[in-house]
């Protein structure tokens, strides 16, 4: 009786502290902070108050919600006071700054930066996936790196029912994980192309325009593999609960706006038809068929762009594996949806008090 009491209390003390929480915004003015405020009013998201805070560059602009304009002010460290709910998108070195500031002031963090994605007592969440993980938090809740969110919610079905055993993954990415400055250099660089005009790059390290390349992010000289595929792996074993899982990834970025692709083999430990695979996708939460091989029709970052859920089709054998045991598919999420914002305002969804 005592260990019930107890376990209620704290389930309790984990979630939001009143049913309308006062919810702040940090880095509102980002391509991901403007997608959680559209996420907030689309989902009626019972907020009481809402704080935009950004730089001292964007103070005083303000941001729409729900018919009002908002101001953004400058963030600091009394910006948490009265807040129940603060969700970080302003990089991992502000998160790093200030979520402790917000947990001192009583708010839960919600924090889609990578500085708290590996900690222990950070629960790392897709609630689709793994949303039971939100019962023990010590104030922070990290939001995955796009890919491991995106890609996770096709393979939890499949893992749930057959245990994966060994996962390649070759991305696509889109501009928007590398934030609005980058969604702009790729309209400009792209209308300068057209004009016949020569671009230089400012925020990525190459010509964006009709090229692609590796990811951004910094190379490990040892390993060859970069930041963003390191980040690939061990989120997706720790969302999906597998850390030992052996996962090979290619991470590359393609002029799209907002939408990631994935092309994923998995390994099971068993053989599965690509009939049973499609089957259990095709029932899961998150995620929409589009498989449609007599009309040549499979997940575009055109159509999932601007959806909330991740498109998954292609389904077939990999005949790379005569054993039976791989299915190849092909997975598209909005980068700036299940791969951030939306992912965000699910988890502070889970964690209002009912
Ligand atoms: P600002 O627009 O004032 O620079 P993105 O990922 O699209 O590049 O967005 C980054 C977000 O992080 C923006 O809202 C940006 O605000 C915010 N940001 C960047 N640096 C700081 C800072 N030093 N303090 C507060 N917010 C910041």
């Amino acid at each position: 009786m005592l260990t019930k009491l107890d376990d209620t209390a704290s389930t309790l003390s984990r979630r939001l502290r009143t049913p309308t929480p006062a919810v702040a915004i940090v880095g509102a003015t980002g391509a991901v902070g403007v997608e959680l405020l559209q996420c907030l009013e689309r989902r009626n998201f019972p907020l009481s108050r809402l704080r935009l805070l950004a730089s001292a560059r964007s103070a005083g602009r303000t941001l729409p919600f729900a018919g009002r304009e908002i101001a953004v002010e400058e963030l600091g460290e009394a910006s948490f006071e009265g807040i129940d709910l603060a969700l970080f998108s302003a990089g991992s070195g502000i998160s790093r700054q200030y979520a402790d500031a917000a947990v001192r002031a009583g708010a839960i963090v919600v924090d889609n930066s990578s500085a708290f994605r590996m900690h222990a007592d950070v629960p790392l969440v897709v609630p689709e996936v793994n949303g039971a993980a939100l019962a023990s938090h010590s104030g922070i809740i990290a939001n995955p790196n796009c890919v491991a969110a995106i890609a996770t919610v096709a393979l939890a079905p499949l893992h749930r029912a057959h245990p994966i055993r060994r996962l390649n993954i070759a991305t696509y990415q889109s501009a928007s994980g590398a934030g609005a400055a980058a969604m702009e250099e790729l309209r400009e660089s792209t209308a300068a192309y057209l004009r016949g005009e020569s671009y230089r790059p400012r925020i990525l390290p190459h010509p964006y325009a009709f090229n692609f390349f590796s990811h951004n992010a910094e190379m490990d000289q040892e390993s060859g593999y970069n930041g963003e595929e390191l980040k690939v792996i061990a989120e997706t074993r720790r969302i999906l609960g597998a850390d030992e899982l052996p996962v090979g990834v290619t991470c590359i970025r393609v002029p799209v706006l907002r939408a990631h692709g994935m092309a994923i083999t998995a390994t099971f430990d068993e053989a599965v038809t690509p009939e049973k695979a499609r089957g259990l996708l095709a029932d899961a939460p998150g995620l929409k068929l589009v498989d449609d091989r007599g009309a040549n029709r499979f997940p575009m970052p055109s159509e999932a762009s601007g959806q909330d859920d991740v498109l998954v089709g292609r389904i077939r054998k990999d005949l790379g594996d005569p054993s039976g045991r791989s299915i190849a598919l092909f997975v598209v999420g909005d980068q700036l949806l299940k791969g951030a914002a939306l992912n965000a305002v699910q988890i502070a969804e889970a964690l209002l008090v009912r």
